[in-house]
């Protein structure tokens, strides 16, 4: 079985088995021997190498209205429904929350795990929970936004209790009236009596302008995470490149822009055989067909060394490696 339509950077390698389930009940009947590689819709993950692990896709949908008023909606969403889908659906209901989401490629039980995030929104601003499902004592847990250890691009799914389960459910809580949040660049133009709808649709162009359609080239997006550095590195660097792009965090660390280091080392636009650095979107690698884990991991390579050798900064991938 192919990789290739398992991971949105369609990578020819080889899975062993792959298992999709429907739900809960099927979940709670599974009994593999060894933990399953848990995977959403790919858009994320890239298989390296050939996989002996069974691959697990959870696949159930299900949107509940848990409570309404005049104020708020409260969601259940099941983990197997689209991410997108599920925003344009709360942005056609006239619900304020996820409109900044929009076109985020992946599922809704992928979102926790990195906690999503763009143009200044992320999921923990909505999520109230998340249902976990552990291998272990074969139950759901659920897990209050306060433990799922949210902080930029990470969580504890990602650490404590990676492999350790299924993330089946989110629960969310979106507002009936809100304010458009149009800090970004390409969002100025809203104003406070934007729609949500007119919001949801300014993310999409920004995104269709400057990010790479997975069905069209083959990509996961913002390749490395933006690096988080202590003021007196920060103020080193600008010292030298008073233009760089920043911003300033609540605990007085500071991020950089990945995508403007790795163009300042002149790898915007190039290729490793058929694996390129996007020549529209520095941060994002693309897949012009052929490309193969060797040439990737050689623009990985190529990448991080060249932004420590010019900024003495470590890039780390934001994309999850699968590697044996
Ligand atoms: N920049 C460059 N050259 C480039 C790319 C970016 O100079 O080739 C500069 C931009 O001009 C801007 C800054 O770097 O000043 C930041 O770029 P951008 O606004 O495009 O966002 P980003 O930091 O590269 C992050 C997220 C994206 C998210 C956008 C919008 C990460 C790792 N990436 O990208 O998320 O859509 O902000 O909020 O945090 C993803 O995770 O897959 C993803 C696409």
């Amino acid at each position: 079985l192919s990789a290739k339509s398992y991971s949105t950077f369609a990578l020819d390698t080889q899975l062993a088995e792959l298992v999709e389930l429907d739900s809960l009940a099927e979940l709670i009947a599974f009994q593999p021997a060894v933990p399953p590689l848990v995977l959403g819709e790919g858009s994320n993950s890239i298989f390296l190498t050939d996989q002996n692990r069974t691959v697990l896709r959870y696949l159930a949908k299900s949107r509940t209205v848990l409570s309404e008023n005049d104020q708020q909606v409260q969601l259940h969403i099941e983990a197997g429904d689209n991410w997108h889908q599920l925003v344009s659906w709360t942005v056609a209901q006239g619900w304020w929350g996820l409109e900044n989401l929009s076109l985020i490629p992946g599922s809704v039980g992928a979102a926790p795990v990195q906690n999503i995030g763009a143009y200044g929104a992320e999921l923990a601003d909505c999520c109230d929970y998340v249902d976990f499902f552990h291998w272990q004592s074969r139950e759901v847990q659920r897990l209050n936004k306060n433990d799922c250890g949210f902080t930029y691009r990470d969580s504890l799914f990602k650490s404590l209790l990676a492999g350790q389960g299924v993330i089946v459910a989110v629960g969310l809580t979106l507002k009936k009236q809100g304010q458009p949040k149009s800090g970004y660049k390409g969002l100025e133009h809203l104003n406070q009596h934007s729609s949500v709808a007119d919001v949801a649709q300014a993310v999409i162009a920004v995104r269709q302008s400057k990010l790479p359609d997975p069905a069209v080239l083959p990509n996961c997006g913002s390749f490395f995470k933006n690096p988080v550095v202590s003021q007196s590195v920060f103020d080193a660097i600008q010292h030298s490149y008073p233009a760089m792009p920043f911003y300033p965090q609540a605990d007085g660390q500071v991020k950089l822009a990945a995508g403007w280091l790795i163009e300042q080392t002149g790898l915007k636009g190039q290729r490793i055989g058929d694996v390129g650095c996007y020549e529209k979107q520095a941060l994002v690698l693309v897949n012009f067909g052929q490309g193969t884990a060797a040439e990737l991991q050689q623009m990985i390579a190529l990448i991080q060394r060249k932004v420590l050798t010019q900024f003495a900064v470590q890039l780390e991938p934001e994309v999850r490696l699968l590697g044996q």
